[in-house]
């Protein structure tokens, strides 16, 4: 069924790339335009913009498929729930004390639902951009809810958040940035393989480097710049290969087999993050495995 719906994904990207993937490789590569033109930046920006539109809708088949295994669970506690008072009921031994308990039990098991399909509508937003305010660990969670079967059901991998509380809200394009997350922990699922292994995703706000002003009554004067948060998605795969580390956030860039990678998700991820003015990087564990780290400003 996966397999079914990456390939279909991926059939739909390339039957745009002809079109455009010449120009924009030429558009990115700074040796090739060292000065580009106003309109030439203007044409990279839309041929970005639409690229990460693209490559949204041909993974929402994906994630629409993962989302209905999601729903499974909450649907099923609310119907077997359902006939236990039922049963209880006809049994005429219900006590105030248990019809509370169960009646809490629907109550939290459909807004789970509803919270299921509200990140899926979320994510399948209209084509502009849509800035607010929010707080970077629900980004977290709502991508782990997209991916949560994929990673779980499909492949055997674990995940452990390590998010920091009390973590400040930003100002950021919610669904967008869930993408980059999506994006990233496909990857990591694809690098593990079925075989089994664990993605770690971490959030933390970076302390701002100070810089000194000038003295004042004898003591230097210091002021924060630019407050950031990060997070970061690690996994135990086998690694980037050092040979193709400087190519992987090029468009179309892929090593999966034919038919499994559009080569386009860290090249989308990496056009997000710095419409945000922020950075993606990518680095390899020492311990094994790869980390790609995000790192936003406040505003
Ligand atoms: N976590 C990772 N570990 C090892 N290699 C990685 C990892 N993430 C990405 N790569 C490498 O970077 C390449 C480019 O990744 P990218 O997400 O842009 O494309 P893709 O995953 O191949 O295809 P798509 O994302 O369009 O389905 C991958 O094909 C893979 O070789
Ligand atoms: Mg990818």
């Amino acid at each position: 069924m996966v397999e079914a719906e990456t390939q279909s994904s991926v059939q739909f990207i390339n039957h745009l790339k002809p079109n455009i993937a010449d120009r924009i490789v030429l558009l990115e590569e700074p040796r090739m335009i060292a000065f580009p033109t106003a309109g030439e930046q203007k044409e990279r920006e839309e041929m970005s913009e639409a690229l990460t539109y693209t490559q949204r809708m041909a993974g929402i088949g994906l994630l629409t498929t993962s989302i209905g295994h999601e729903m499974n669970t909450p649907l099923s506690i609310i119907a077997a729930t359902c006939s236990n008072l039922q049963h209880e009921i006809e049994e005429n031994n219900l006590s105030m004390e248990q019809l509370l308990k169960y009646v809490t039990m629907i109550e939290q098991n459909a807004w789970r639902a509803a919270r299921i399909v509200e990140v899926l509508r979320n994510y399948s937003y209209d084509e502009e951009t849509q800035t607010a305010v929010t707080d970077l660990n629900m980004i977290i969670e709502d991508a782990l809810t997209l991916v949560q079967h994929q990673l779980h059901g499909e492949y055997n991998i674990q995940v452990e958040t390590q998010l920091a509380h009390n973590l400040g809200t930003i100002v950021c394009d919610h669904s967008r940035l869930t993408q980059v997350l999506v994006n990233l922990l496909l990857n990591a699922r694809d690098a593990i393989g079925r075989s089994g292994g664990k993605i770690t995703v971490k959030s933390w706000p970076v302390p701002p480097p100070t810089v000194s002003l000038s003295r004042v009554n004898g003591l230097p004067a210091v002021a924060p710049t630019r407050e950031e948060y990060a997070f970061s998605v690690s996994d135990n795969g086998p690694g980037i290969d050092p040979a193709i580390i400087e190519q992987i956030f090029e468009p179309f860039f892929s090593t999966k087999p034919n038919g499994k990678g559009a080569g386009l998700g860290l090249f989308v991820a990496r056009h997000i993050v710095e419409q945000h003015h922020g950075r993606l990087t990518a680095e390899n564990n020492l311990t094994g495995g790869a980390t790609f780290t995000v790192v936003l400003p406040r505003q």
